[in-house]
């Protein structure tokens, strides 16, 4: 497993631009905007915002919705380095179950910043997924 750390003016991209993707949120139902951004191990930034839907369950997290951007740019030998989240209410917000498995999918070994219940927090995604399910 590689260090945790990440540079901090590198951290502080990648926030703002998971804060630029959020103000893009189509949250017209939950009104709970949230913005995310990824960074590949080339070092590339990839950013992303929930998507809603009037029928409900189609709606795409901000998380996936950059992932399947890189991918879409990259291609699926790309490799996530860092996930950033954020939210428009300062209110804790990980990244759901769901989005987990996706980041697993191309970051085993990545970071993600998110908004915790006693503020900002970082965090290997094997903490946040444990036995992440990969198909041998
Ligand atoms: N949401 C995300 O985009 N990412 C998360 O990590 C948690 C939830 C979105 C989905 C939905 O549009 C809204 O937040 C409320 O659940």
């Amino acid at each position: 497993m590689r260090k945790k750390w990440l540079p901090a003016n590198v951290r502080k991209r990648l926030l703002r631009s998971a804060q630029t993707a959020m103000k893009r949120a189509h949250a017209p139902y939950s009104k709970f905007r949230v913005g995310a951004a990824i960074l590949t191990t080339s070092g590339k930034i990839f950013i992303g915002c929930n998507v809603e839907n009037a029928s409900y369950g189609l709606t795409n997290c901000a998380e996936r919705t950059a992932i399947f951007s890189a991918v879409a740019q990259l291609g699926p030998a790309m490799e996530i380095r860092a996930v950033a989240v954020t939210n428009d209410q300062g209110v804790p917000c990980s990244p759901c179950g769901a989005c987990r498995q996706v980041i697993y999918e191309f970051g085993p070994d990545a970071i993600v910043f998110f908004e915790g219940a006693r503020g900002p927090k970082e965090s290997h995604i094997t903490k946040l997924l444990p036995e992440g399910f990969r198909l041998q």
